[in-house]
């Protein structure tokens, strides 16, 4: 059984093709996915997918790219989607310093005013951070935002900052990269990151794992992520697999 933590059947790209996507995970033995939110529509897509698939839940939030569009009303909207019963995190929130698509300073209130959303809520949060581990380490320190614990999604921090995210409550979760021959980095963290503390996912459709470059990813695919972090490891993907949709399953309050 794997668990995908990190997907975005909520996306466009698999609007024409959403239940034969749902079925090719089911037969890859993916039983759970949760579709994450990054803006308003995308987040309503993610609760109303998870209403239609059994195995399907949502996390709800405005990307950090997002930031400059939120206006009060988008706080109340996500506030009122997060209460929906398969939602199980706000997501993704965050900040993107390599496509700074908007200004820094407002890519750092909407991520505070969102973890202060999930701590009222009490639920867990799922955080996109590109080129901005510094900030993103003061902001979730600074906000106790691991309380109702959280998720680095694909992690690409150092180990000490791995380390140091582990300590305050989050998970560190890894994406299709530690497939790819070159991600060195990625795949000496795979090796030492607590079993606890790991999570897999896709982020599909993008970063499509070894051996499915060039094609759209999928959460059937996140197979191919857990064989190469359980080769890492030397594992069985039984194993890794097994685990990581535990500690799923415990940080969202699955059965
Ligand atoms: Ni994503």
């Amino acid at each position: 059984m794997l668990f995908d933590t990190h997907a975005h059947l909520n996306d466009p790209d698999f609007a024409a093709d959403l239940p034969a996507a749902v079925a090719r995970a089911e037969e890859a033995g993916v039983r759970f996915i949760v579709n994450v939110g990054y803006d308003l529509l995308s987040s309503r897509i993610a609760v109303k997918i998870a209403e239609n698939y059994p195995g399907c839940y949502a996390a709800v939030g405005i990307h950090p790219h997002d930031a400059a569009k939120v206006i009060q009303e988008t706080y109340t909207e996500i506030k009122k989607l997060a209460q929906a019963t398969k939602v199980v995190a706000i997501g993704e929130i965050g900040l993107d310093y390599y496509r700074d698509l908007s200004p820094r300073e407002i890519q750092q209130e909407v991520f505070r005013e969102q973890i202060s959303l999930a701590k009222e809520l009490k639920l867990p949060i799922i955080i996109h951070d590109r080129d901005a581990h510094g900030d993103v380490l003061q902001i979730i320190k600074e906000e106790k935002a691991g309380e109702n614990g959280g998720i680095l999604h694909c992690f690409s921090g150092s180990w000490e900052m791995a380390r140091q995210c582990m300590k305050l409550g989050f998970y560190i979760s890894l994406a299709g990269p530690v497939t790819f021959k070159n991600a060195h980095r990625v795949q000496d963290l795979a090796k030492l990151i607590p079993l606890d503390s790991l999570l897999i996912e896709t982020d599909c459709p993008y970063l499509t794992p070894e051996p499915y470059r060039g094609r759209q990813n999928e959460p059937a695919y996140v197979r191919e992520v857990a064989k190469r972090i359980a080769e890492l490891r030397r594992t069985t993907l039984e194993e890794l697999a097994e685990k990581t949709s535990q500690n799923a399953k415990k940080l969202f309050k699955i059965q």
